[in-house]
């Protein structure tokens, strides 16, 4: 069986496998966390070592993802030098600290307190990556020693390397610092407004981690936009698909993209997981393919940024 490919994470040199594994949908349904579903008893546990044993080498969470860290730390934490390990920070560690309504707070004593609370939860004494978690601009990651606590953490070996998971159109600014190892951006052929941002990314040294990769799903699933959707009939991608399902094609379109390092693309389907890595050992679309769906994206009004 084909290994899946792997990319180099920037100038964090970590070889990641092109698809890794986003671990919000391990979030549950405990808290209230936005599109969180219940998991049977054991789903986590399979769904987690079945990345491991497939050879996906790269896992992102969050704080702010329910469960998520704690099913991670409890079902492969054994396993700790089978992955790369992203999690963020920023997330609220104590609601009491926080201004009413703030999803993130971005202070020296949060994001500390964050990545302890992380490594506990985690059970590893390291992360190999911790990112700002929607972070939109240089100001709100320094204004209260965020960043400076990120390196901080760094310096002690807590971290390994640190990261933005932001979007446009902060993302700019934060690449010209040149102070993140990597960022986290959504992309796919549905939602192109980041093309360029990672190759700017990728051209300034750093790693590049793609979530929305396979466009939050089918149509009408969990957090998948109806709206995204109509762009792929718009496009006509339908007649490109030469046997592959949607899911497939979104996938490797995703990776077709020559500046990704990896997708972190998630599930808690076993099922899903295994068409994934299926799609992914393939690789990108055949150019001509690639090309063809890029024209015909553009015709229907998605040109990338
Ligand atoms: N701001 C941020 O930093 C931020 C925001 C969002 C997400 N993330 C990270 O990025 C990761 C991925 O992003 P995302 O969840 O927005 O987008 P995504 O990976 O494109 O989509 C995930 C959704 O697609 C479905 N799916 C996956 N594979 C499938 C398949 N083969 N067939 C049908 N459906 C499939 C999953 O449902 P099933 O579970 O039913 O398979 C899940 O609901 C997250 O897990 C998280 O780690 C970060």
């Amino acid at each position: 069986m084909l290994d899946l490919p792997k990319r180099k994470l920037g100038r964090t040199g970590l070889d990641v496998t092109v698809l890794g594994f986003g671990a919000m949908e391990l979030r549950g349904t405990a808290g209230g966390v936005r599109g969180g579903r219940q998991l049977a008893p054991g789903q986590a546990e399979k769904v987690l070592n079945g990345v491991l044993d497939a050879g996906i080498n790269f896992i992102d969470t969050s704080i702010d993802y329910g469960d998520s860290e704690e099913l991670i730390g409890s079902f492969i934490s054994h396993r700790r030098n089978e992955y790369f390990l992203a999690s963020k920070c920023g997330c609220i560690v104590d609601p009491a600290t926080a201004p009413p309504g703030a999803r993130h707070l971005y202070t020296r004593k949060n994001v500390m307190d964050g990545v302890n609370q992380s490594l506990k939860r985690l059970k590893t004494d390291h992360l190999d990556l911790v990112q700002f978690h929607n972070v939109s601009s240089r100001q709100e990651a320094e204004k209260e020693g965020a960043l400076q606590a990120l390196l901080d953490l760094k310096r002690e070996g807590k971290v390994r390397f640190i990261g933005a998971s932001s979007s446009l159109p902060g993302v700019g600014e934060l690449i010209a610092m040149g102070v993140f190892d990597a960022f986290q951006v959504p992309y796919s052929a549905l939602e192109r407004e980041h093309e360029a941002a990672i190759t700017q990314a990728a051209r300034a040294g750093a790693g590049t981690v793609i979530r929305g990769g396979v466009a939050r799903g089918e149509p009408g699933h969990g957090l998948a936009e109806e709206n995204r959707w109509k762009l792929w009939d718009r496009a006509g991608l339908s007649d490109l698909l030469d046997g592959v399902t949607p899911m497939e094609f979104l996938l490797r379109f995703t990776i077709s993209h020559p500046d990704l390092h990896t997708t972190i693309v998630g599930t808690m389907n076993p099922e899903h997981l295994a068409q994934n890595i299926t799609a992914a050992r393939k690789g990108p679309l055949p150019a001509a393919v690639y090309n063809e769906a890029k024209r015909r994206l553009a015709a229907g009004g998605a040109a990338p940024a």
